[in-house]
């Protein structure tokens, strides 16, 4: 399925902002690449961000990336194959252009919108929480966007197989298990996102970084937030296990009452950084 929903991605924010905090390092070694690229900061640049949903992770970019590049001119592009919420993106970020495909498709649909021969440096990709839900062939066709355009790539929380609950459960090991799954359906890389894309930019020969990024979820302060993710996960689980139904439910009764006073969730996040400004 296309589309995240829209009240998931509103509620994400907070945990989100707060675990970007970590990928700021990251951000620096980004704008820093790009201000070598062209240190009188005259040629605009163009940042995309994929997968953008309804805007928010291109709000946090602009709003972090914008200061580390003072003057610069920036075109913002975003990307998605669901079209509702690009078109609700776009009510907060007005002067961004929006492409509609799918990212197999990015080097086509970005030829129509970039210069044939830019500069190297002056193509920024970006995502939030959007590897884990692409497929082998979508990494593929981000790797030749940024080497075809010698930009960088910075990509930002996708899931891994790790979350760290305490208290633990005995359940725990198993519900993970089901719900990693599910994250693999349909050809979909899941919780190998962050690591296939680090690979498949390793085997273009282009330089990479990572980091971590975790949410850290704490009872009493994230009791609805933690029950909500916590039901998601649950329902994703017995989707791809559904002779797990009875235990998953009953462990997700156990885990809500939990939330209330003493569950501490850690879900750990993997950020990449790929610079091709020398892939040719
Ligand atoms: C979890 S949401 C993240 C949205 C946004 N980046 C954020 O942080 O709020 C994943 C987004 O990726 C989009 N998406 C998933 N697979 C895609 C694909 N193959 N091509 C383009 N967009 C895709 C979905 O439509 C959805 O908007």
């Amino acid at each position: 399925m296309i589309g995240a929903a829209q009240d998931w991605l509103e509620a994400r924010v907070p945990f989100d902002d707060a675990a970007r905090q970590q990928s700021l390092p990251l951000l620096d070694r980004a704008a820093q690449a790009l201000l070598d690229a062209d240190p009188t900061g005259r040629t605009p640049l163009t940042v995309v961000d994929l997968g953008a949903g309804t805007g928010k992770s291109a709000a946090w970019f602009r709003q972090h990336l914008t200061p580390r590049l003072p003057g610069r001119s920036i075109h913002w592009l975003l990307v998605d194959a669901h079209e509702p919420s690009l078109e609700i993106a776009t009510q907060h970020l007005a002067d961004a252009d929006t492409i509609v495909t799918r990212l197999s498709g990015l080097p086509t649909a970005l030829a129509n919108h970039l210069p044939e021969h830019p500069a190297p440096g002056t193509l920024l990709l970006t995502c939030s929480a959007v590897l884990d839900v692409l497929t082998q062939g979508d990494v593929e066709a981000i790797l030749t966007t940024l080497t075809t355009y010698q930009g960088v790539g910075l990509f930002l929380l996708s899931i891994t197989a790790d979350w760290h609950l305490e208290p633990a459960h005995p359940r725990d090991p198993e519900l993970a298990e089901a719900f990693a799954d599910h994250q693999r359906r349909d050809g979909k890389l899941g919780a190998e996102g962050g690591q296939a894309m680090l690979r498949t930019a390793r085997e273009h020969a282009v330089q990479t970084t990572h980091g971590n990024s975790a949410w850290h979820l704490s009872a009493p302060r994230d009791t609805e937030f933690t029950r909500r993710f916590l039901t998601e996960r649950v329902a994703a689980a017995v989707e791809a296990a559904p002779e797990l139904e009875d235990a998953a439910l009953e462990w997700l009764e156990t885990r809500n009452q939990q939330a209330t006073d003493q569950l501490n969730v850690t879900v750990d996040h993997c950020d990449v950084l790929v610079d091709a400004r020398r892939s040719r």
